[in-house]
């Protein structure tokens, strides 16, 4: 597409403008702050926890990530991710189970809570609606309902708040989070001035670094912790805003096998671009590895950085790049033609799959 720079043109690919979802996420965190005194509610009828076991798929499991790679810094249980059928072996009475899915109906999500909760666990539930509502209300779990129509993608302000604002209410975490969840809020929306599809290609990162993607498959490399959930996350992104392959990974550990996959195959190389999500607060130890391979890298293929804005909250940090990468994956699909909304090839499966039965 040439003419992305005009509304009507991007609005002819975007027909359910996902460009103004990316855009919605300030106001999604916004929302659950401004809805405290529910999550206090819920957090006021719990016991204290020894885990935590966020189970969710997809865009919805994402939150998980989030939620595990931003606070296990800091947390004072452990926090598990889960995304599958069964809950691991450890759950028992002592677990909160954080079971998250925007539909309300991920058959692996809801065989999970209903396995988790068979085994004593306490149970949240954040749900649109759907079966895993209806289940909460007939056992009496709390659910917080998020507002529907979205795709569970492009909901994670949605999700994720409530479940870290919970995570914060039973006193589980160090830090100031509703402070740094209003710092958010502001730093997106002046990402939101700088990167929206108003601001033309010459001064638009989000659109130069989408044009630069075209015809590549993006490898996503996430600097260390924080930013491995949202390597994993703009992976995901890609595939299906962008629908194109794309992968995750993270550093320290990449340097010990994914760095030698640049040498084998030259002619491959060309077909890959390296995003590096960049953090101004990598340890001293990482930041030198990161240099070190980007120096690496270079000789096989391009490589972009991203980089975090400064700021002292990595809550902060690691979703303003996030969003930097929403905006770049649904660019790339209104360049490529392709309506980033739908994703036809998931609900094919699903339909194929049929109705669950209630075992895995
Ligand atoms: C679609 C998407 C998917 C779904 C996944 C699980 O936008 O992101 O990855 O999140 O199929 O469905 P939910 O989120 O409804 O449990």
């Amino acid at each position: 597409m040439e003419d992305w720079d005009e509304v009507e043109a991007v609005r002819a690919v975007d027909r359910e403008d996902m460009l103004g979802v990316v855009a919605s996420l300030p106001e999604q965190i916004e929302y659950w702050l401004q809805r405290r005194e529910e999550v206090e509610e819920v957090a006021r009828r719990l016991r204290s926890p020894i885990e935590v076991l966020v189970t969710g798929m997809g865009g919805s499991g994402a939150a998980g990530d989030l939620l595990e790679k931003l606070f296990e810094d800091e947390v004072k249980v452990p926090i598990l991710v889960n995304k599958d059928y069964e809950p691991p072996a450890s759950v028992r009475s002592g677990t909160l189970l954080i079971a998250i899915s925007y539909s309300g109906n991920t058959e692996e999500t809801l065989s999970t809570y209903l396995l988790a909760r068979r085994r004593g666990a306490q149970a949240v539930c954040i749900a649109s609606g759907g079966q895993l509502s209806l289940y909460a209300q007939q056992r009496g779990d709390p659910c917080f309902q998020v507002p529907g129509g979205l795709q569970p993608r492009a909901s994670i302000g949605y999700q994720w708040t409530p479940a870290a604002l919970l995570l914060h209410e039973l006193r589980l975490l160090r830090s100031d989070l509703p402070t740094a969840l209003q710092e958010t809020a502001e730093v997106l929306r002046r990402q939101n001035e700088a990167l929206g599809p108003q601001v033309p290609e010459a001064q638009n990162p989000a659109k130069q670094l989408a044009r630069a993607l075209q015809g590549k498959v993006p490898l996503i490399y996430g600097c260390y912790g924080p930013f491995a959930a949202v390597a994993k996350r703009a992976k995901n992104m890609f595939n299906e805003n962008s629908k194109i392959q794309a992968f995750g990974d993270v550093f320290p550990e990449l340097n010990h096998n994914t760095l030698q996959g640049w040498e084998g195959a030259p002619s491959q190389n060309a077909s890959f671009a390296i995003l590096l999500l960049r953090d101004p607060e990598e340890p001293p130890r990482i930041h030198q590895r990161v240099e070190l391979s980007k120096a690496i890298f270079q000789q096989y293929a391009t490589v972009h950085e991203v980089w975090a804005p400064d700021h002292p909250s990595p809550v902060v940090r690691a979703f303003a790049v996030a969003h930097q990468l929403d905006f770049v994956s649904v660019y790339l699909a209104i360049l490529n033609g392709v309506d980033p909304t739908p994703v036809p090839l998931i609900q094919e499966l699903k339909r194929h799959l049929g109705d669950w039965n209630g075992h895995a």
